[in-house]
């Protein structure tokens, strides 16, 4: 049995109305301003961040505002975020959104707390962060886990390259706001890229080719029943708080760490696919990981065909015989047949992109950093396998 690290130190307040203690968190903090950070405009609309500025206002912090952010992040914004910062001496980031604007709020600390270097080299992995502004978040999508996660993923607009930081404790944030109401206004098709992307965190660490531990696979396996049951329930009924507070709390726990205890990290390739068509084509990074898995899976099952089959019978109940590879390929269907139930594509033309041969060859060449690195665990990938996945993913 492998030995692990489990550190996750964000305080969670999970439940209706939490966002309104968000003036007392920060205070506990001992923070004197506070950048509050937002999106593209869904956290005013729904009157979120006049109550987050209420909140505040209440317990006599100073603040500034930045929104703006995108999904899959800019660095032209973080930038931007630094600048604030500097400007006005901000030594909190508050981050009201996704996962994309925790993100941001995670690259802009870690530029402004470690100013001996230019901020691109930690997702260039050259240069390793010294440390971070302190961080806090209120979710509004539950999807990316980043809430309580050791990571952010930024794009760069030159070259449109999406790239995960060095993976480090230092930007995990301070606290989550945890409210499934705030959720309610999500468009379906957020909603169930997010239900995606938190079973991909699961997934990613579960289908490995090497030893487990029975307990985390066992969490792992009522961890996906739970989102594949109710995210089933959020297309009928996007205001059922129970299935919205299931979800949410599964994002937490997908993407902290416990569902790899004892896993030897994961394999990942997935999200490393998926990584260059967030960059190149700005798709929604939950949908795009149901664009790719099919294909990956069926690419590197006879690998282990057991770890699929086990998959298959302990997730989706398929009855396992004697032949692993037949239970295993029933699994994967299984799963796209979720997919296609929430309406999610399983595959790159219904998530709307028509690939050339070229555009194929420069998302390997990209993935695979121009042919230098091989990715995955369950099966090693280089260049011609990535290129052979996106391919079948067509
Ligand atoms: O910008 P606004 O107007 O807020 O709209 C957003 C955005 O268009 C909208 N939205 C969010 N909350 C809403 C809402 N609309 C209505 N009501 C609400 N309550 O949803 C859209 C998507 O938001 P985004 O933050 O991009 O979604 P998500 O949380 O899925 O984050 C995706 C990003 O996280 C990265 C992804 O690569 C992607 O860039 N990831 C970060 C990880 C981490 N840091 O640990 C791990 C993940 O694997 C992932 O890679
Ligand atoms: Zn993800």
């Amino acid at each position: 049995m492998r030995g692990f690290e489990y550190y996750t130190p964000t305080r969670v307040i999970f439940g209706k109305d939490t966002h309104l203690q968000v003036g007392t968190l920060l205070k506990e903090q001992g923070c004197h301003k506070v950048l509050i950070h937002y999106g593209g405009g869904s956290a005013v609309s729904s009157g979120l961040l006049d109550q987050v500025k209420g909140s505040l206002a209440e317990a006599g912090i100073e603040y500034v505002t930045l929104g703006g952010v995108v999904p899959n992040p800019r660095l032209s914004k973080v930038y931007e975020g630094m600048e604030l910062c500097k400007k006005e001496n901000v030594d909190f980031l508050l981050a009201v959104g996704g996962g994309s604007v925790i993100d941001s709020c995670k690259a802009i600390g870690y530029g402004v707390a470690n100013p001996w270097t230019d901020v691109w080299n930690f997702f260039l992995k050259t240069e390793t962060p010294k440390a971070c502004l302190p961080v806090g978040a209120i979710l509004t999508i539950a999807a990316s886990g980043s809430e309580m996660s050791n990571s952010c993923v930024i794009t760069n607009e030159d070259g449109w390259l999406k790239r995960g930081s060095v993976k480090c404790d230092f930007c995990r944030p301070r606290f989550a706001i945890l409210n499934p109401r705030l959720t309610y206004t999500l468009p379906q098709y957020q909603t169930e890229s997010g239900c995606v992307d938190i079973l991909m965190h699961t997934m990613e660490r579960y289908f490995v080719n090497s030893e487990t531990m029975e307990i985390t696979d066992s969490i792992s396996e009522a961890l996906m029943q739970t989102v594949i049951y109710n995210a089933r329930i959020l297309m009928k009924e996007p205001g059922n708080y129970n299935a919205r507070a299931e979800i949410m709390w599964a994002g937490s726990l997908s993407h902290n760490g416990l569902t790899g205890c004892g896993t030897a990290g994961g394999d990942w390739a997935c999200h490393q696919l998926e990584h260059e068509l967030g960059g190149m084509f700005d798709v929604a990074h939950g949908a795009g990981l149901a664009a790719i898995w099919g294909s990956w899976a069926r690419y590197v099952y006879q690998e282990n065909p057991e770890r699929f089959a086990q998959f298959a019978t302990n997730v989706f109940e398929i009855p396992c015989g004697v032949d692993f590879e037949k239970t295993a390929l029933a699994g994967i269907e299984a799963m796209e047949e979720f997919f296609r139930s929430v309406k999610m594509p399983t595959s790159l033309g219904e998530l709307g992109l028509e690939l050339t041969e070229a555009q194929v060859h420069e998302l390997a060449f990209k993935c695979s950093f121009e042919d230098t690195r091989t990715i995955g665990a369950m099966k090693q990938l280089n260049m011609k396998d990535m290129e052979k996945i996106y391919l079948m993913a067509r």
